[in-house]
């Protein structure tokens, strides 16, 4: 049984990992993670790289340097084209107070004399085995932003991300639905495979 901690506090992301292991449950059955909880993590973990592998690497190389114990970190954000790739390494910080609503607000305002609603979600998981071997992988999935929130389900800017070839926010759909699709579980998918070699 290979054993990893997933070095996020956004129990959201825990949340579709989770459900996607246990989708694949007879895939992956050699494969087991662990949430900082189990081991009572409490520590701020540190995002002040210039990107998101840098933010990835510096997340798990953190819990690392502390426990020694081999683990997966993830960074992510939303990237739009008319922004200029804004909010990206930023997503979770783009508004004034941080707060979900308000980072939505300003982004969906910043369009307004926009033409394009490209945009596209990134994420890069950062693995660490041991001190000597770290790995990256990474996923996306593109779309647009939609002119109206729809906030159902989700985290972050699923109330406004419409998936290419869908009609529908991620915010209107099932975890599991999201998982057939999105940047996360692209890049989860490799990792794990990579793991399972
Ligand atoms: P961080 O990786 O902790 O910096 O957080 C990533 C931020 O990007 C989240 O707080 C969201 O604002 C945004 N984000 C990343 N992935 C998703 C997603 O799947 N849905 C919605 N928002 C996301």
């Amino acid at each position: 049984m290979k054993k990893f901690f997933f070095v996020t506090k956004n129990i959201f992301k825990e949340q579709e990992i989770k459900k996607f292991i246990l989708s694949k449950k007879n895939q992956y059955k050699n494969f087991r993670f662990f949430s900082l909880k189990e081991i009572n993590f409490t520590d701020s973990i540190p995002e002040y790289g210039n990107s998101f592998i840098e933010n990835a690497f510096l997340k798990a190389e953190f819990f690392f340097k502390k426990t020694n114990l081999p683990c997966f970190s993830e960074d992510s954000g939303l990237k739009v084209e008319c922004l200029n790739g804004e909010p990206g390494i930023y997503s979770s910080r783009y508004s004034t107070n941080n707060n979900n609503i308000d980072n939505i607000k300003k982004l969906l305002s910043n369009m307004v004399k926009n033409r394009s609603r490209k945009a596209e979600f990134f994420c890069v998981f950062c693995l660490k085995i041991n001190k000597k071997e770290t790995y990256f992988f990474e996923g996306k999935l593109s779309g647009k932003i939609s002119e109206k929130i729809s906030f159902k389900k989700g985290f972050g800017y699923d109330p406004i991300f419409i998936p290419e070839n869908h009609n529908h926010t991620l915010s209107e759909i099932s975890i599991n639905k999201k998982n057939q699709i999105s940047h996360r579980i692209k890049a989860f998918k490799k990792l794990i495979q990579f793991v399972n070699k």
